[in-house]
């Protein structure tokens, strides 16, 4: 992966940008969301945020290197802290970290994004916790999905403010819309869940949640 060819996870994660967005892309490491953007003229601008030294100074050598600087601005922040009132931001990509991880950068600081941005999430797990931080501050899932690469399952979850929306546990749990869709990948992934939680009852003393989840996740499954 680089800032020309991006993993297939990116490249979904591209794909719900809207075209002509001003981008901040929180968590950016080498910068190759953004930059890869811009080099394809799909994007008007882009913030590239990071919160350590090495991944902000790779980020920055990828602008440089592009030739970008222009367009692409590199801030070293912690999470939202990135975005300046006037970079006038209308996405907001949160990509490779948990769930959890993912809503506490949203929670800490919700007023930069003044309600207006779009939200393209890829949470490494947690996805439950943060599809309930959603609901709880006003956003509407638009769209989600699941794809494997590299062995692992992975979620996008695309969302922006709108009329208030009641998701159930199990739609917070496998997602409103990918419970609807069941695509081959959703059901492929949930019954790798389903052996991985099976074998973890069968051979230790597990939380009443796991059972709760294999419950879940079986009566998903059904035919
Ligand atoms: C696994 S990398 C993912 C990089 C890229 N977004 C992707 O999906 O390929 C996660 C990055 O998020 C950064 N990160 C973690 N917490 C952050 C925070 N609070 N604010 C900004 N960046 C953060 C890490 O330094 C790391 O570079």
């Amino acid at each position: 992966m680089n800032e020309q060819t991006l993993s297939m996870r990116l490249e979904r994660v591209a794909a719900q940008v809207p075209a002509g967005a001003r981008l901040a892309d929180i968590g950016s490491d080498h910068g190759y969301l953004p930059v890869a953007l811009m080099r394809r003229g799909l994007i008007a601008a882009a913030v590239a945020g990071e919160v350590a030294l090495t991944p902000f100074r790779a980020a920055e050598r990828t602008v440089r290197e592009e030739g970008l600087e222009q367009h692409i601005t590199v801030r070293l922040a912690n999470g939202l802290a990135a975005i300046e009132p006037s970079d006038g931001i209308t996405a907001v990509s949160l990509c490779g970290m948990g769930g959890e991880t993912i809503r506490d950068i949203l929670e800490r600081d919700n007023m930069r994004l003044c309600g207006k941005a779009r939200l393209i999430l890829q949470p490494n797990g947690g996805e439950q916790p943060l599809r309930r931080w959603l609901m709880e501050n006003g956003y509407r899932i638009l769209h989600e999905e699941v794809l494997r690469e590299n062995r692992f399952d992975y979620e996008i979850i695309v969302a922006e403010r709108g009329e208030p929306v009641a998701y159930t546990d199990l739609e917070l749990y496998f997602g409103p819309l990918l419970m609807q869709a069941r695509s081959e990948a959703f059901l492929r992934k949930w019954q790798r869940r389903l052996r991985l939680k099976q074998r973890i009852l069968a051979h230790q003393a597990a939380p009443e949640e796991v059972a709760r989840h294999v419950r879940w996740i079986s009566e998903l499954l059904e035919p």
